[in-house]
């Protein structure tokens, strides 16, 4: 048998160079956060460029990155900069997402192209960018994509989100077959609500207390609620022969949508 790895150890994420795309704000900054807290070097990508430089400073060994997803010419130059600060990047969290709600029938096709450019079209495009360079490398990684329970449930006006983390989930598992090989590992995380900029009005108003109380532990969850499940994603020790998982961190709310 095996030896017994300590947590510590096992969860320990030095001399791996993280890029969190979503990184300004809500779970991508805590994500950053827990990611230096274990030893990665970690660049946080995001537009709101004084968001992610103040973040960056209050953590060791990190680095703001300004980057559009949803400008896919842009990302060879986003990776060479990642590259020249830390060296090649081994874990990408592909965490940056829109929630551009409305009805089906009002469906203005702009946000409806915002909404897959962001979540869709970015996470394949980054995720490519990155498994290339690694490929080329030999080197193994480990992509965490952000779905979410509206990847397999629908709610009434929010559509588009629901198949746009639909698509990131199915996506998690194409890309797992195809890169396993190359020993880079693909797998998600779906969280349920979790308090954020993106769902702080809805939690707050009269549907989203609703919501809430349908949830089986009856709460809405906070971002390092998804600490654990994203530590062990990241971490080849941990999860070295998982790929191709979606992992639900929910409260349970999945199993009681009504
Ligand atoms: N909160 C929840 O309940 C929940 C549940 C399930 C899944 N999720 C998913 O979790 C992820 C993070 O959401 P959140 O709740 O933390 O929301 P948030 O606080 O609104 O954060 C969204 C992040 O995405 C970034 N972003 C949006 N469009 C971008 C673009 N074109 N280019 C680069 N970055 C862009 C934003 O940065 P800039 O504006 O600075 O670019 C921001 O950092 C999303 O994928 C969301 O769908 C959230």
């Amino acid at each position: 048998m095996s030896p017994v790895t300590p947590a510590s150890q096992l969860f320990g994420l030095t001399g791996e160079v993280a890029l969190v795309t979503g990184a300004s704000s809500g779970l991508g900054a805590r994500f950053a956060e827990v990611l230096a807290a274990h030893g990665a070097r970690v660049v946080l990508a995001a537009r709101r460029a004084d968001r992610i430089a103040a973040l960056a400073k209050g953590l060791s060994g990190a680095m703001a990155l300004v980057l559009d997803v949803t400008k896919p010419e842009t990302f060879p130059a986003a990776f060479d900069a990642a590259e020249r600060e830390f060296g090649p990047v081994t874990l990408l969290v592909n965490n940056a997402g829109v929630a551009n709600d409305g009805k089906f029938l009002d469906t203005d096709p702009e946000r409806w192209d915002n909404t897959i450019a962001t979540n869709v079209s970015a996470v394949w495009h980054l995720s490519r960018e990155f498994a290339r360079r690694l490929v080329g490398l030999k080197r193994p990684g480990a992509i965490v994509n952000v779905s979410s329970v509206l990847g397999c449930r629908v709610t009434p006006g929010a559509g588009a989100y629901c198949v746009s983390k639909a698509a990131v989930a199915q996506m998690t598992a194409a890309m797992a077959v195809e890169l396993a090989r190359h020993g880079i590992r693909v797998n998600a995380i779906a969280p349920g609500y979790i308090w954020s900029e993106m769902t702080e009005a809805y939690l707050k108003s009269e549907g989203g207390l609703a919501t809430i109380k349908r949830i089986p532990q009856r709460r809405a969850g906070d971002p390092s609620d998804l600490d654990g499940a994203l530590l062990l994603l990241a971490s080849r020790k941990a999860a070295g022969f998982m790929t191709g998982s979606t992992v639900t961190v929910d409260g349970g709310h999945v199993w009681s949508f009504n």
